[in-house]
């Protein structure tokens, strides 16, 4: 049996909840509380100096605390993790914890001031992924298990997937993929294993939709706006999942490139996506290394215009003989470059490298990598994409030892 305690909780902690101390001394991370609250709460894990609790009550709350704007969470939907947090609350919390990976994680004792982007805080989401029920409804997962929730006013998802997410059906389907070219209208819709019966939401036609089942996702395609140019974009390729987002991190990489590099005449874009910044930064030539075949596909589409300019490669990071180059930009999946990739950065000789993270932990410990192999970070962006939730996007720029003064 776990004991009940009260606990008065102090700052974040990263994945949402708030840090406290137990009688005995231990720091313990508290679930479901928020900084600078009493709470009472259930220990549920023990690791030596650490412990793991979940707030049941809260006894004192914090003036920032909200009642969660959508009636899912309540149901136990494991979306949104912040709800009950103002969204000026959820923004500090996501920069003290970046604060504290940089300077603790990543051993940077005076890094610079991070400066914030902040985006709309509802209605956002253009990719939603959601799970089938046994009658063909979609629905989120429950946050600590498997069961599904209702979404039927999902907050943060884009009108045209609200509208699939509370209205469709797809009987016999495990899975779905809901993707919107917010700027194009353009609708596509993975289903997983296949298409089968398909029910649509009123006022809906066959016309509105793309529906494909998963082996054919990499040959359909929905088209986006960014940057002011067009995006083909497959089922199966990765792209940013807000448009404003992926504006807002396209801004914030070429303005860091532009003022540590200028314009660079040979550009690295390791975890290319679909090209967005291969495209975007603006170098005389540019190399794109992305694993997924699909994607790949979709930035040699989108990089034609570029004819001869671009070399775009389909291999893994960690395969890939890395040439020289004066800037890397470099956007890896969450658990970040590690060793291996920065040795890969490291190795093209580049003056100036700008790292898109989504996660505050991995890019504490790459940050450092950076810095132990002579770097030296000049610049940190915080680009709230995901609201009320603990996930963060971060820009971040280097400066190489033969460029720092
Ligand atoms: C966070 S996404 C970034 C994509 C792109 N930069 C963008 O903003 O749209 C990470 C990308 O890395 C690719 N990827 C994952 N593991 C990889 C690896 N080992 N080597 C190369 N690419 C990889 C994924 O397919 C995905 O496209």
């Amino acid at each position: 049996m776990y004991p009940t305690v009260v606990l008065d909780t102090a700052g974040a902690e990263a994945e949402g909840g708030s840090v406290g101390r137990l009688p005995d001394g231990r720091v313990v991370f508290v679930r479901g509380a928020l900084p600078a609250e009493r709470v009472s709460a259930t220990v549920i894990d023990q690791r030596g100096r650490f412990a793991f609790a979940e707030a049941t009550e809260v006894i004192v709350a914090s003036p920032s605390r909200v009642e969660p704007v959508c009636p899912s969470v309540a149901e136990g939907c494991g979306g949104c993790d912040l709800q009950h947090a103002s969204v000026e609350l959820q923004r500090l919390m996501k920069l003290q914890v970046l604060n504290d990976a940089i300077r603790r994680i990543g051993r940077i004792p005076e890094p610079p001031e991070i400066r914030v982007v902040d985006l709309l805080a509802a209605g956002f989401r253009t990719t939603v992924r959601a799970a089938v029920d046994d009658d063909g409804s979609l629905g989120y997962r429950h946050g600590r298990s498997h069961e599904l929730v209702a979404a039927p006013a999902c907050l943060i998802a884009h009108p045209l997937a609200a509208e699939l997410l509370a209205g469709a059906r797809f009987p016999g389907a495990d899975e779905v993929t809901i993707r919107v070219g917010e700027r194009t209208g353009e609708v596509l819709v993975v289903v997983d294993p296949g298409v089968g019966r398909v029910v649509l939401p009123l006022g809906w036609s066959d016309e509105d939709i793309g529906l494909v089942g998963a082996a054919d996702a990499s040959s359909s395609f929905i088209h986006e706006v960014v940057a002011d140019r067009r995006w083909r974009i497959s089922g199966a390729s990765f792209f940013q999942s807000r448009r404003d987002g992926a504006e807002a991190l396209v801004a914030a990489v070429r303005s860091a490139v532009e003022d540590l590099a200028g314009r660079p005449r040979r550009l690295v874009d390791l975890y290319a996506g679909v090209g967005l910044f291969a495209a975007t930064v603006g170098a005389d030539n540019v190399v794109a290394v992305e694993a997924s075949r699909a994607s790949i596909s979709d930035a040699r589409h989108n990089l034609a215009d570029l004819g001869d300019r671009a070399r775009c490669l389909a291999v893994p990071v960690e395969r890939w003989r890395p040439s020289p180059a004066d800037v890397v930009v470099a956007d890896p999946p969450r658990a970040g470059l590690r060793r291996h990739g920065v040795e890969r950065v490291v190795a093209t000789g580049a003056g100036v490298v700008v790292l898109v993270s989504c996660d505050s932990g991995s890019f504490g410990r790459d940050a450092g990598l950076l810095v132990d192999a002579g770097f030296r970070l000049e610049r940190v962006v915080l680009v709230d994409m995901f609201p009320h939730s603990h996930h963060v996007e971060v820009v971040s720029a280097f400066l190489g030892p033969q460029r720092s003064t």
